[in-house]
């Protein structure tokens, strides 16, 4: 996930269509589980769905934020701006993810959840569209 895939477009626009397709197939899942009286895949789901995001997209924005960002702003220093735009979009998707750990903390699985990680697809996909097309 690391490494020369994310200085390629093609090989990094691989990698957020990866990752969001797994979110959103997740997500669907977990919708569905509100619609059915047998609902004991639930909490497993929504377990899946949780370390989907931490494994794979908090650790693909940790990846950029440790290199990659860094050599692109070397290329060309008019992309601070940019950059920062794009840290804090990684800041709110992971500001997100912890939000839904408190909340099932709290409250345990409920359909009110769902929402938290529609945000998390919409942010993520606003956010890789912003990376692939201001940093290639
Ligand atoms: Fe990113
Ligand atoms: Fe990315």
């Amino acid at each position: 996930m690391s490494g020369p895939s994310l200085r390629k477009q093609h090989s990094h626009h691989s990698i957020h269509d990866g990752i969001y397709t797994e979110a959103r197939d997740l997500t669907t899942a977990l919708k569905e589980t509100f619609n059915k009286e047998n609902n004991k895949y639930r909490e497993e789901i929504c377990d899946t769905l949780i370390e989907h995001w931490e494994k794979r997209t908090l650790a693909h924005a940790q990846s950029e934020e440790e290199g990659f960002f860094e050599e692109k702003m070397a290329e060309n220093p008019d992309l601070l701006e940019t950059i920062i735009r794009l840290k804090r979009d990684h800041q709110l998707l992971e500001l997100i993810v912890k939000k839904i750990k408190q909340q099932i903390e709290k409250e345990g699985v409920t359909e009110d959840i769902i929402a938290y990680f529609e945000a998390l697809l919409i942010v993520f996909d606003i956010h890789n569209e912003a990376e692939e097309t201001s940093l290639f």
